[in-house]
This record gives C-alpha cells, structure tokens and sequence, in this order.
C-alpha cells in the first residue's frame, strides 16, 4: 500500500501544515512530525508502519483516501471523478441555460478602476434583430438571460430592452447595473421575473461619489439609493457590491451595517458584498478577503457565516472550508467554460464577463453567421490542457483563470498562479481566521 500523489501540502503560520487530499477534498492540520513521517512513506511504494502511533496514522490516512494499493488505482479514482464531471459539463453545454446581453459598451460613469475601461468608445446598442439572432445560438433549455454593459440601463437601451422583455417574459433575469437609472426603468423591471440586481455601491456617500459619479462629475449616490429602496419595495431582490482596496474597506463594513439597518424590512431580498478589485496584487487582496471572512466569522451568531459569498465563487478547497461544506471537484476553473454564453453589439459571443470587450477574446461570433473559434476560452478545462491532466492540483483548480494567461493567443495553457495562490496564501489564512472564529 502506497500513498497517493494527489496529495498537497500547504504552510500554515503556526508551523504546521494543512495536508488536502485533492482526490476527494479532505483536508487536516497536521504537525512537523507526522510531515516528516509522510515525506518518508511518499518514497515507499509498500508502507509498513512501525509504531502504534504510525499504524494510528495509517488507518487514518486509510479512511481519508490517502492510500491506494498502487498509482493505476489511484488514476482509476481520479478518472471516475472525471468521468462524471466530463458528463456532467457536456450536458451543462448543450443546455446553454443562461445568455447574457452586453447591451452597450457605452457608460454614463467613469470609475476609474473599469476593467472595460478600453471598451467604452464603442457606443453601438444592442438592436432588437441582434437580440433574435443572438437568441439562435440557444434552445428550449434557456432559463436565464443577463443584463451587462457598459451600462445596461441608460435612456438609449431602452427601446432594445423594452423589446427582449416582451419577446422573453419568463425568462429569469440576472441584471448587473450602476442603479442610476433603475427609477427610469422599474416599470419595465416590474413585468419581469428576477432574480437579481447587481447595484455597486463603493461605501459610504462620500465615498461612493469620489469613485462612481458621472462622467461629469455629478454624485450618483443618493439616486442609486433611492432607485435600490423602490426595488425593494417592489420585492426585487438587491445584490449590493461594494468594490474594494485598501483604501475604502473600513467604509465598506460601515456601509454594509448601514445598509442592513436602513432596510431591515427588506432583509430577504437583500444581500451586501464586499468584493476586492481584481487588479490589486493577489496579497493585498487575500488579506482583504481574509478581513472580510473574519468579520462574518464574528457576526455568524447573526446568521452571517456566508455574508460575503461573492467571494466563495473561487475555489472548491476555500469554499469548503469557508462553509463547511464538502469539496465539490472542477472540471472547469469558472463558469466561462460552462453555461453562459455572452453576446454583445458587434456579433460577438464571450464565455467571460470579464472578457468582454476585447476581440481577441472572443470565443465566436453570432453574426453575420454562427461560428466558434478553435482553442477558445470555452474549450479550457482539465482534459484539453495538456499539462493539467497529470496535475495534481487538477480536481481543486480546473486549468486556472484565463485572464491570467500572458499570451492570450494559446487559450489551451495553464494558468497555475489563480490556483497556487489561493491554495498556498488564500486558504491558509481563510483557514487561521475560521479557527479563530472571527477573532484578530
Ligand atoms: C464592468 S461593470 C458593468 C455593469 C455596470 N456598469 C456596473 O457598474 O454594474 C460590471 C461589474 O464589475 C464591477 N467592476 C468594475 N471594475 C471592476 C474591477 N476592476 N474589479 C472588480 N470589479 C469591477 C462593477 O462594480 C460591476 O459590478
Ligand atoms: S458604471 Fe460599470 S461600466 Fe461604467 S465605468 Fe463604472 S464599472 Fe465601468
Ligand atoms: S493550471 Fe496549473 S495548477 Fe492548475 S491543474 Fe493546470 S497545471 Fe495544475
């Protein structure tokens, strides 16, 4: 009997180290002791142990999924696994459940961290024939359509929205918005189901009006506000984002507070996240994640374990341990691989919000004829990256983020820094605060 490969070691500050199988995501703080131990029987490939303490060991690596007769079991376990998301991911394709419309790329603000800072001179709107033929590139199985821009909700998409509304009524819309004019189109949001609005709020009003005004400068603050509360009152739910550096985190937790007391009525449909931005170096921004985990920690008598669940959509190992949940396996890193699909007005189709905008990344276009790119974002998984099929971080990373990728002309490369980094930095201190249960 030998150990498995699939198993990783990650440096806790207290000395010890957390051991995670990859396999099937358990996971056990562990002392020097038994490290050394395990580095020894890594090298056997018949372990016999030699004391009551190793035998205690052994049985409970035994019980763990730590040790296998030898590797062909071991790939055997793995490749059922794969089987069974392998499945699982074609089936989510064919559906294509959701689409998602980039209604314009045009935005009546000028945050100045915009990741589509460099989309934003192209002004064209979404037309109603676009609408349709985008809509050919879906079946009987969509459920979901998503609102994105730029900003989707200005006086010129109006008309374009007022037509994919009466063409799609039961559809569930997922809606992403800066909320400035979300009092200009409640009627319309009122004949439609939702499941959600994505308003941004960056703290408290001053705050929120030095990083989100309009382009003329113009404070946007309290009209967002008043459009959320009349969303509100018509029992839309609310997801306020709060956008997050170092600089306005503290205002972050201020106005998460605020915005529970301002509208207590209303604490079904509403959530507040904080979310940092995703151009901050990987450390300020697990520290930032870390804050924000150990202060739902302290408030999870409230119920608020999972406050901030915008920043669970990460990895299977940091979920796990953030919600006590068992670790479900990737096959893919992100959602950009799997049910969505994104279309915006020049006829093109992304897989990835974050992506939109930019040609290059395009996974295909809807007009003036169907066609998906080969070796796309769409196509990264752990079966078509060479590389990641015999990694042993596979079923804990799915290939990596794409945007990460330096050269953006081979999609079919691994991105190993999104997952090295939330495994080896992220996680132990997600880990250290969970322990401490939201202490300092
Ligand atoms: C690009 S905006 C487009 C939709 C709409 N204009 C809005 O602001 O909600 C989509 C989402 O990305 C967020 N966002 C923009 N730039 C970001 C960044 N650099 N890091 C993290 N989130 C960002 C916004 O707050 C918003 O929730
Ligand atoms: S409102 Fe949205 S699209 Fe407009 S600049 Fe801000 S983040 Fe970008
Ligand atoms: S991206 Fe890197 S770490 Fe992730 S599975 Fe592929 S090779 Fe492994």
């Amino acid at each position: 009997m030998k150990l498995i490969k699939h198993m990783v070691f990650v440096d806790l500050k207290n000395g010890n180290k957390l051991m995670i199988n990859t396999l099937n995501g358990k996971m056990s703080e562990i002392n020097n002791e038994v490290h050394n131990v395990l580095t020894q029987w890594q090298i056997l490939e018949n372990i016999s142990p030699e004391n009551s303490s190793e035998i205690e060991l052994f049985d409970f690596l035994m019980s763990d999924g730590y040790i296998v007769k030898n590797y062909e079991e071991e790939m055997g376990i793995k490749n059922a696994t794969l089987n069974i998301l392998r499945n699982a991911y074609s089936k989510i394709r064919a559906d294509c459940e959701k689409m998602t419309f980039v209604m314009t790329y045009d935005c009546n603000f000028d945050c100045p961290y915009c990741f589509e800072a460099k989309a934003k001179n192209k002004n064209a709107v979404m037309q109603p024939e676009q609408i349709d033929a985008a809509l050919k590139l879906t079946n009987n199985n969509l459920e979901y359509i998503g609102l994105f821009g730029g900003e989707p909700f200005l006086p010129k998409t109006r008309k374009s929205i007022e037509y994919l509304f009466s063409i799609m009524p039961d559809k569930i819309y997922d809606i992403i918005t800066n909320g400035y004019y979300l009092e200009e189109f409640i009627d319309l949001l009122s004949t439609i189901k939702i499941e959600k609005i994505m308003v941004t709020l960056d703290g408290e009003e001053s705050v929120h009006n030095q990083r989100r005004c309009l382009k003329n400068g113009q404070p946007t603050y309290k009209k967002i506000l008043n459009g959320i509360e009349k969303c509100l009152k018509i029992g839309i739910t609310m997801h306020i984002r709060m956008n997050t550096d170092k600089e306005n985190v503290a205002a972050s937790f201020k106005l998460q507070k605020y915005l529970f007391e301002t509208f207590a009525d209303y604490k079904e449909n509403l959530q507040v996240q904080i979310a940092p931005l995703m151009q901050i170096l990987d450390e300020e921004k697990n520290e930032i994640i870390k804050e924000i985990h150990r202060e739902d920690m302290a408030h999870s008598k409230e119920g608020n374990k999972d406050l901030n669940k915008i920043l669970l959509t990460s990895n299977p190992i940091i979920n796990s341990v953030a919600l006590d949940k068992p670790m479900l396996p990737l096959y893919a890193f992100c959602a950009a691989g799997k049910n969505e699909l994104v279309v915006d007005p020049y006829g093109k189709i992304f897989s990835c919000l974050v992506a939109v905008g930019n040609d290059k990344l395009a996974i295909g276009q809807y007009e003036p004829t169907i066609e998906f790119k080969e070796n796309s974002m769409y196509d990264r998984n752990i079966d078509s990256i060479p590389k990641c099929r015999e990694c042993v971080y596979s079923l804990i990373c799915g290939g990596g983020c794409a945007m990460r990728l330096a050269d953006k002309e081979d999609m079919l490369k691994p991105a190993c820094s999104s997952t090295l980094t939330q495994i080896h930095d992220l996680l132990p201190r997600i880990y250290e605060a969970m322990q401490k249960g939201g202490e300092k």
